[in-house]
């Protein structure tokens, strides 16, 4: 595997697979709309969960979108090549995702009073969860040992970068009330209560039933088994399921399986050293 699979646009480093320098030109000139709902994420913190979240918050609990359309199309990444060619089937209020930082967010967003919905996810756990992927995608440099593999994590030398640059720029966005924080933690600990949560963020008013509906709908098994968002279509050339899922585990706390004492004391250093203060409004204790 090569550097060319990778591009940088503005300092941030991305897949050829799905992004080009085009998609990346087309998110900063994307028009924004005032009803328009961003799940926003660092890879592997639960991105393709909140594409199976907001379209039943949105839509009162239908189950048709999430079960006829592929999730990259009812819920598409602003900065991938894909939006450009769906963009018009989209209804409003539409939800999208995307990884960007916050500095790169297009003009027309900050002019618009679109909705953030941010989800952070342990970063070892994220760490975790990214080596595998590196193994399956086929679009990504090889990881190699686990050790090197967390060495180009926190040295940012993976797709988006920094964990840390992500987190702090989105935490010192001034957003007020168009920003939800939400963390995959308490998503996985009480998936009823995080969407109630996203509900009334969102303004939906949504029914105890109906929330309960999303939840089971939303579960780890139960998504594993939903093509529209298992990435079953994808060929095992680009993915390979031999190697690992993209719904993989699903689970808090896998990152004590993979550390040694030695490499968490390094980890949590580099975190707390770049994160400052910021560490202290962190959920978890690194
Ligand atoms: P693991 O590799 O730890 O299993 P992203 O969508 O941002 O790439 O994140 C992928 C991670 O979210 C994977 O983590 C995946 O299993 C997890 N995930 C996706 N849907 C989930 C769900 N319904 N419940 C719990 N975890 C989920």
């Amino acid at each position: 595997k090569t550097e060319a699979k990778y591009i940088q646009y503005q300092g941030l480093l991305v897949s050829t697979a799905a992004h080009s320098w085009e998609s990346l030109e087309y998110a900063q000139n994307f028009p924004v709309q005032h009803t328009d709902v961003f799940a926003v994420t660092y890879p592997k913190s639960g991105t393709v969960w909140m594409q199976e979240i907001l379209p039943l918050v949105l839509n009162g609990g239908d189950l048709t979108p999430v079960l006829t359309i592929r999730n990259h199309d009812r819920v598409p990444w602003l900065e991938c090549k894909q939006l450009a060619e769906i963009v018009d089937r989209l209804t409003s209020p539409r939800a999208l995702v995307t990884h960007l930082p916050y500095s790169l967010m297009p003009p027309s967003f900050h002019a618009s009073k679109a909705k953030v919905i941010y989800v952070t996810r342990d970063p070892k756990d994220v760490l975790v969860s990214s080596y595998y992927f590196h193994q399956m995608a086929a679009f990504l440099e090889d990881p190699g040992t686990f050790d090197e593999f967390l060495g180009k994590f926190l040295e940012g030398r993976v797709p988006f970068g920094k964990w840390t640059e992500h987190v702090k720029s989105w935490k010192s966005a001034e957003l007020g009330d168009r920003i939800l924080f939400i963390t995959y933690e308490e998503m996985v600990q009480d998936l009823p209560a995080s969407i109630r949560r996203i509900s009334d963020f969102l303004g939906s008013n949504l029914s105890d039933e109906v929330i309960q509906k999303i939840a089971e709908h939303c579960s780890f098994r139960s998504m594993k088994d939903n093509d529209m968002s298992n990435f079953s279509h994808v060929s095992n050339q680009y993915m390979d399921t031999n190697k690992s899922s993209f719904l993989r585990k699903g689970i808090v706390g896998d990152w004590k399986n993979h550390f040694s004492s030695e490499k968490l004391v390094r980890f949590v250093s580099v975190m707390n050293q770049e994160l400052k203060e910021e560490s202290s409004c962190l959920p978890w204790s690194l």
